[in-house]
């Protein structure tokens, strides 16, 4: 039996979206346990910033590419650093995510539609098939999908983001089923309101989390390091037999109601 079935030491893991929020915590709790890490985002400068902030870890043990979500060129950078850097995939965590409209679904312009389906949906089936091309089943691996609770309870106003998380969330599935046989697990983690930026419109309304708050079994939102707890436990050997999964973190309360 493992000891520390936590433990990540000699693992190596892709991180979209990393420059901060979820991405970075997730990235810092990775490479606490163990993990090398490789980030991506989309500002060289942001990047720069956190390659700082995780030097603590040991310099040798991070990396960071540019890389817009839904560019090929930059998946492959990605994946190709990840692979010459440190010899292997053992983690993706597909993070990265935008949303390009918000209102209801058919006010939307189509370019705010492709938009966010080229970074949501098919910059993570490319990534993963990068991954996986890259030879990920010869050391096990797991892939996680941060997805969203508004990908599984339709929410007003993220409409079409909701639609990609939950296209998304039949992707985790469909892949596990697929891509279990050769030793690889894929899971995805839902959010519900979490402060960082990305939702910064939501938690900084009084009155929108007020709602949100009220509503809520914990009485609170929550924090980018309570998901990262979440990716950390399912890429760990501690979630062996977890596959095709989403796991709600989200304090019990799903998300805003009729936001
Ligand atoms: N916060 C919430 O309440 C909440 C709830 C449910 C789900 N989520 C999900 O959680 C994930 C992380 O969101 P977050 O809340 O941590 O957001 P965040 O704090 O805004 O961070 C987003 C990260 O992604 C990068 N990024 C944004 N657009 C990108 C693109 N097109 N290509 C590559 N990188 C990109 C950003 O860096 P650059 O801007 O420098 O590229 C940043 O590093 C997303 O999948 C989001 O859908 C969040």
């Amino acid at each position: 039996m493992q000891c520390n079935a936590y433990d990540l030491e000699h693992k190596v893991a892709i991180v979209t979206g990393a420059s901060r929020g979820i991405g970075f915590a997730t990235a810092e709790l990775l490479l606490a346990r163990g993990a090398n890490v490789v980030i991506s985002g989309r500002k060289q400068e942001a990047l720069d910033s956190c390659l700082d902030r995780l030097s603590a870890y040991g310099k040798e043990r991070v990396r960071a590419v540019m890389a817009h979500g839904g560019d090929e060129n930059g998946i492959q950078r990605l994946v190709g650093t990840a692979s010459d850097t440190f010899g292997h995939i053992d983690i993706l965590v597909n993070n990265a995510a935008t949303s390009a409209h918000y209102g209801k679904i058919m006010d939307a312009e189509i370019s705010a539609w492709d938009k966010t389906f080229n970074v949501n949906v098919r910059g993570v089936f490319l990534l993963t098939k990068a991954v996986l091309k890259a030879g990920m089943e010869k050391t096990g691996g797991s892939i996680v999908n941060v997805v969203s609770v508004g990908g599984i309870m339709p929410v007003e106003g993220l409409s079409i983001y909701n639609v990609t998380k939950a296209a998304l969330i039949h992707f985790t599935k469909q892949l596990a089923l697929e891509i279990g046989p050769q030793g690889i697990r894929v899971n995805a983690v839902a959010p519900g309101l979490i402060k960082t930026k990305f939702a910064e419109v939501l938690w900084s309304n009084d009155e929108s989390r007020d709602a949100y708050e009220s509503s809520n079994p914990l009485r609170r939102i929550g924090e980018p390091q309570e998901i990262a707890e979440a990716i950390a436990f399912l890429s760990s050997p501690a979630a062996s037999y977890v596959n095709g999964q989403v796991l709600t973190v989200d304090g019990g309360g799903g998300f805003l109601k009729g936001s």
